[in-house]
């Protein structure tokens, strides 16, 4: 029950997490296109790892899923972490007028989220899920409400099945960063209090080493005040607040 579980291969946050819980771990990369993980392999492989699996995984594809996840365990010998760490930000502007584009984006970031969730607690005995909710789904903004609005969602469910899962020994800890500079938002001005996805790692990795039980963790910490001070914003301002 010792193997790691990353869903979103790729990610920049989920890669600087595997690298700081895999030494002397078998892990599991699911990701499309699964034979591009080479590097993220080499890495985790350089950081410990026992052995590294790649499976191809396409959020999208929820009938996969529960193999997926039984794929992972038999080649593991049994989950004790799973990273659920796929997501896209999507393009708000198309997304007004697409459906298809504002679906694709729920999907991948909430109904996708919600299924491995629901496998995952089923699967797994013990350890820990890690699960990204985000401040943008703290309060919607005009400027990002369909990604924001599955992060709200997510973070109610993660809420929930945190406290479900509460006095077991498997836990969920959903991590709530601020802006990433990395992939996701390349390209875009940094927002303030921005963070890098190895100080999203850390947060997190400390938290299962060495945490008081925590099952939201806002990153940075004090992210949480800004929090706290948006939810008070006036409508008429708050509709202005870019993303
Ligand atoms: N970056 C931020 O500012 C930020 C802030 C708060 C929360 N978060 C959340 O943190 C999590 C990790 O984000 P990140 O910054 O690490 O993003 P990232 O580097 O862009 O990684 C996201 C990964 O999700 C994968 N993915 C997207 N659609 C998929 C699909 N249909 N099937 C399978 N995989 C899919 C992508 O794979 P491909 O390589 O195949 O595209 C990509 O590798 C996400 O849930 C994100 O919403 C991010």
């Amino acid at each position: 029950m010792n193997g790691i579980l990353l869903l979103g291969g790729h990610s920049d946050i989920g890669g600087d997490l595997l690298t700081r819980l895999c030494a002397g771990r078998p892990v599991v990369l699911a990701a499309r296109r699964a034979w591009t993980l080479t590097e993220v392999a080499e890495r985790a492989t350089a950081a410990g790892a026992t052995e590294v699996h790649t499976l191809d995984f396409e959020a999208t594809d929820l009938a996969s899923h529960r193999a997926l996840v039984d794929r992972a365990a038999d080649l593991t010998g049994g989950l004790g972490t799973a990273i659920v760490a796929f997501g896209i930000l999507g393009e708000q502007r198309r997304a007004e007028t697409d459906e298809a584009h504002a679906v694709e984006i729920a999907t991948v970031d909430y109904t996708a989220q919600v299924s491995m969730l629901t496998i995952l607690a089923d699967t797994m005995t013990r350890g820990e899920i890690i699960a990204f909710s985000s401040i943008a789904g703290w309060r919607a903004r005009r400027a990002n409400y369909v990604y924001g609005s599955t992060k709200a969602g997510l973070d109610a469910f993660c809420q929930g099945l945190a406290d479900r899962l509460h006095g077991t020994p498997l836990r969920l800890i959903t991590a709530r960063p601020g802006f990433v500079i990395g992939s996701m938002t390349e390209g875009m001005d940094p927002a303030p209090m921005s963070v890098t996805p190895a100080e999203v790692a850390d947060a997190v990795a400390t938290e299962i080493t060495d945490g008081k039980g925590s099952t939201t963790l806002w990153i940075p910490r004090r992210l949480r005040l800004l929090a706290w001070i948006m939810a008070a914003v006036p409508r008429p301002i708050w509709r202005k607040m870019p993303r």
